[in-house]
């Protein structure tokens, strides 16, 4: 057809009906579009205050809409290590191999595992919630031995229990989650990486819940490797997940008898991709790019507000919530104060209610999300997140509000 032709065909196309060119469709396909994509994307205002993901503030939905680039443009290199030396900042580390995965933060924990463990390893999990419950599944699936060290949700490991346990099993790795989102306990670091290192074992930490929230200072506490995500305290959306390895980390990796079982997470490969082996660039995968934009800058906000400054609010907001939920006759989960994780509180669910009824209830007559418990905190806690943004007095005011309402309106359901 004429160029021109093509032109009127496609505008008259384009103004006939939907249904006429739907029924048109019809006769050569067996499936047809789908009504529900035919009606406009709905994504309604909500606060965010469940563990995550947090509300991403306008500065931040803005880099992840801009235009494309290529995987491989230097401009999008450049932003790739704008986003290592973030992390870098964000975990206080100096680790060459410093970077994100193309993934959420389970992405960089299945990432962790599978570059360290080999079959027939063994491998210590520090278990005190979902966390370490998963971390233990990973590492069986990879075939290591794996042994668990187990404390009651809601409590925390002291340097003993830790050394019992590598003394015992005498493990190539430790897991410990530093923020356990399921139930809201902060894992105090201090000394743990010397301890592993004296008993010739690597210290694998989880802060995916606890980063920018709660002092982690990775080359001084010794930790080997170290994750967590972007969602959270970040404000991006899930999709990139910051990691890091310490330089003996570097070397297990370096010298594995077997190739890890994942190609797309091959650490030899991403620290290629990343710059971090002095190695020209070779393409690996076709990186999140707009992921990586919107990493950026939640790691450029987080630079520009300072760790500490962060540190604070999150201590701050988190005092005010869990006095106002003391208020309000509420008991928290966890009971030393100081073993608080500052940007995920969980509160038992009150005698006589329903916690699903209670999550409903601010959902749909407050647009606030707040989450039940997770794996073991299941049925016994709500969970409330102030991460970033959303780490502010006025919302630590609205949500006491929508819970007072709830407390008042929500059957109770033993009576
Ligand atoms: C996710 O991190 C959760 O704790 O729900």
């Amino acid at each position: 057809m004429h160029c021109a032709a093509v032109l009127l065909a496609s505008r008259a196309a384009s103004a006939a009906p939907l249904r006429t060119r739907h029924a048109m469709a019809s006769n050569l396909l067996h499936i047809l579009p789908p009504q529900r994509l035919l009606r406009p994307l709905a994504v309604p205002e909500r606060l965010l205050l469940g563990p995550g993901p947090s509300n991403v503030p306008p500065r931040i939905l803005a880099a992840g809409g801009r235009q494309l680039l290529g995987h491989m443009h230097p401009e999008v290199l450049q932003v790739m290590d704008d986003i290592k030396v973030g992390i870098q900042y964000a975990f206080q580390t100096q680790n060459q191999l410093t970077l994100a995965i193309s993934g959420t933060g389970h992405c960089a924990m299945e990432a962790a595992f599978l570059n360290l463990i080999e079959h027939g390893d063994t491998v210590l999990v520090a278990v005190n919630g979902i966390w370490g419950q998963r971390a233990a599944d990973i590492a069986r699936r990879l075939g290591a031995s794996v042994h668990e060290l187990l404390k009651p949700p809601g409590e925390y490991f002291s340097p003993w229990d830790i050394e019992e346990g590598l003394v015992q099993h005498k493990p190539s790795l430790l897991f410990i989650t530093h923020g356990e989102s399921s139930t809201g306990v902060l894992q105090p670091l201090e000394g743990l990486g010397k301890l592993c290192h004296r008993h010739d074992c690597l210290l694998l930490v989880d802060a995916v819940a606890s980063l920018g929230g709660a002092p982690i200072f990775m080359d001084q506490q010794e930790i080997d490797i170290l994750y967590s995500g972007s969602q959270k305290v970040l404000n991006a959306p899930p999709g990139s997940a910051p990691i890091s390895f310490s330089e003996q980390a570097r070397e297990k990796v370096l010298r594995r008898k077997t190739n890890p079982p994942s190609f797309y997470l091959d650490m030899r490969w991403l620290a290629n991709y990343w710059g971090c082996d002095g190695e020209p660039r070779r393409y690996h995968h076709t990186a999140p790019i707009n992921s990586f934009f919107s990493l950026r800058e939640g790691l450029a906000m987080l630079a520009e507000l300072g760790l500490e400054n962060s540190w604070e609010n999150h201590r701050v907001s988190c005092a005010q919530l869990c006095q106002g939920l003391c208020d309000l006759g509420l008991e928290l989960f966890v009971k030393e104060e100081k073993a608080r994780l500052p940007t995920i509180t969980t509160v038992r669910v009150p005698e006589g209610y329903d916690w699903k009824e209670i999550t409903a209830f601010l959902m749909d007559n407050h647009a606030i999300e707040i989450s039940g418990g997770l794996g073991p905190s299941v049925g016994k806690v709500l969970r409330i997140g102030l991460m970033g943004c959303n780490s502010t007095s006025r919302n630590v005011d609205r949500v006491l509000h929508a819970l007072r309402d709830a407390l008042r309106c929500c059957r109770r359901s033993r009576l």
